[in-house]
């Protein structure tokens, strides 16, 4: 079968957690955010916000925050059953973190609370009994606009890595950010590659698809 360019960016594409020190083009971000931009989403609220973090006091705070949570963490489960596992899986949550402070771009992305869903409008009325888990929609969003951002990376040559890790630690970001109707929901970190990980294999196509 023939590769198209698309086949490739989505064959080639893979997580990349060490950049160079180089910053890419501020052109190439904002290409990336435009294709992020172009993503479908519910009602078109586009309710998808990329964060860039700069300030290096913000990211020190942010830092500290996640080691603040880590030392809470580990502390809480020292007498749980099962704690040296536990512990083992905060520790490699925490190196799964780590590295979003080392890398040349960096980015907080969230979600606005602007979009209300008809179900929720509905709950709202006293229509229905539950209200509809409101954010299902909205992470379906940003699941959506970071494929863009990671397939545009991925033609520009440039490696990135989304992270929610970090939120087992800072369980309230919103708290650092100081904007107002925006829930972080990821990180995400971006640069010029400097490794050359495997690719990660996948599952078999029988196990993901079903005919009914
Ligand atoms: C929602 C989401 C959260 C993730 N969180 C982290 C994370 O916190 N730290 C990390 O190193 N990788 C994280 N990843 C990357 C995954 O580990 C990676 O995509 C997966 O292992 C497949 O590897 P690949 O992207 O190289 O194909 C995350 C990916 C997604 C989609």
């Amino acid at each position: 079968m023939i590769e198209t360019p698309l086949d490739k960016l989505i064959q080639g594409r893979k997580s990349i957690r060490k950049y160079t020190k180089d910053t890419p083009p501020e052109e190439w971000i904002k290409k990336m955010i435009l294709s992020a931009m172009k993503a479908p989403s519910p009602t078109n609220s586009q309710p998808v916000r990329f964060i860039r973090i700069l300030s290096p006091e913000l990211k020190e705070q942010l830092h500290q925050a996640m080691e603040h949570g880590r030392e809470s963490l580990l502390e809480a489960i020292k007498n749980a059953p099962s704690s040296k596992r536990l512990k083992n899986w905060v520790n490699a949550y925490f190196r799964f973190s780590e590295f979003m402070f080392l890398a040349p771009v960096l980015f907080a992305v969230g979600t606005t609370s602007t979009f209300v869903s008809l179900s929720e409008r509905l709950f709202r009325a006293g229509m229905r009994e539950q209200g509809h888990k409101k954010h299902r929609d909205v992470d379906i969003a940003v699941g959506l606009a970071l494929k863009g951002y990671l397939l545009k990376g991925e033609e520009l040559g440039l490696g990135s890595c989304i992270l929610t890790a970090p939120l087992i630690f800072i369980e309230e970001p919103e708290i650092i950010f100081p904007l107002k109707g925006v829930e972080i929901k990821c990180f995400i970190t971006t640069g010029y590659p400097d490794e050359e990980p495997d690719h990660i294999t996948r599952k078999d196509f029988n196990e993901i698809y079903r005919e009914m």
